[in-house]
């Protein structure tokens, strides 16, 4: 019998991008993120009775591969396992697909090899070990993830700060590009902490952006959040283009819905962008203003299509059924 699991995208409005320990993949400053509901990763697993391990999944498998080892190192569990691992929304294009992944992988092994008893804090360890992001995904609402300071990361917790209640927002993905991007996180940030000449001052900033973040959304203050996270996010970027050689994920159709996002502002429609580690440009604004927004953004040059979320409570969870409208999860040669 397959277990199934689904975790969400998620995210960062003040960004995390620079590690303080890469064996442990800890963070060297803290990020404010928001769980989204519909952009999924489903994972779903079934012992075998004979090793070797199989996979079915896109994307880098040694992340994969580290998320399982340590699960295994923490349960003494061995069961060879049947793991399929299949994403709801293009993956590796800045849509936060690996964090979905490695939330949903860490939170299925959790209920497979320990009947789900390993504590919470482990589980979200597992996860940051295949992505530092993920470990927000196994939270609702808005959500904080703090660097702290222990060297082996003991402090290094996220935890729901709002309910996603607090400030009701959707989400437009606006995807210019759903290749896999050129160069990865874990690359990118380490050339930007070698030679961009910024990146000492980005961080320096952060314990001020998430004040005014946290601030923003107790306030319920649309506004001061949109100033903060595009702050925030452009300044990452700008870390990223003073590097050597320059890290550039921008493309005429980012540019181009960073304009169309300023002019609806201009013309009195509430709403604000970031961007990851790719092109895509994430819209977000109170739902009552979606269509018209969306509509914008649509004809923007530059936008292949438009992806529609929101901010949710709905993180990693057990769930009873693979959706029908994915394509069959059983790794070639399982016996389910
Ligand atoms: O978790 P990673 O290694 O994919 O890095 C994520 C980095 C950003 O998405 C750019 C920022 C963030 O905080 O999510």
């Amino acid at each position: 019998m397959a277990l199934y699991a689904s975790a969400p995208s998620n995210i960062a409005l003040v960004k995390y991008w620079g590690k303080r320990n890469t064996q442990h993949n800890l963070p060297l400053t803290s990020s404010f993120s928001v769980t989204l509901e519909a952009m999924r990763t489903w994972v779903a697993i079934s012992p075998l009775s004979e090793g070797p391990d199989q996979w079915a999944l896109y994307g880098n498998p040694k992340k994969a591969a580290r998320v399982l080892a340590e699960a295994r190192a923490f349960t003494h569990n061995h069961q060879p396992l049947a793991i399929s691992i299949h994403n709801d929304f293009p993956s590796g294009a800045g849509l936060a697909s690996s964090a979905s992944s490695m939330a949903a992988l860490a939170f299925a092994l959790n209920l497979v090899l320990n009947d789900g008893q390993t504590p919470h804090a482990e589980v979200a360890r597992w996860a940051r070990l295949g992505s530092g992001s993920a470990v927000r995904s196994l939270y609702p609402g808005f959500v904080l993830w703090e660097a702290g300071q222990d060297p082996d990361g003991h402090d290094c917790i996220a935890q729901s700060r709002f309910p996603a209640a607090q400030l009701p927002l959707d989400l437009i993905a606006c995807v210019v590009d759903d290749r896999t991007k050129p160069i990865g996180s874990t690359e990118a940030m380490e050339r930007c902490r070698d030679t961009s000449p910024i990146y000492g001052q980005f961080h320096a900033r952060n314990p001020a952006d998430l004040q005014r973040a946290l601030l923003a959304v107790q306030h319920q203050d649309l506004h001061a959040l949109g100033q903060v996270s595009e702050d925030n996010c452009l300044a990452m970027h700008e870390v990223m283009h003073q590097a050597q050689p320059p890290v550039n994920y921008f493309q005429d159709g980012t540019h181009a819905a960073i304009a169309t996002v300023r002019t609806l502002r201009k013309q009195g429609l509430p709403c604000f962008f970031t961007i990851d580690a790719g092109p895509n440009v994430k819209v977000l604004c109170p739902p009552a203003y979606t269509p018209t927004i969306r509509e914008a953004l649509q004809r923007t040059a530059g936008v292949t299509r438009l992806l529609l979320d929101r901010v949710s409570d709905h993180a990693a969870q057990r769930e009873s059924a693979w959706p029908a409208h994915l394509p069959p999860h059983a790794p070639a040669g399982n016996q389910e």
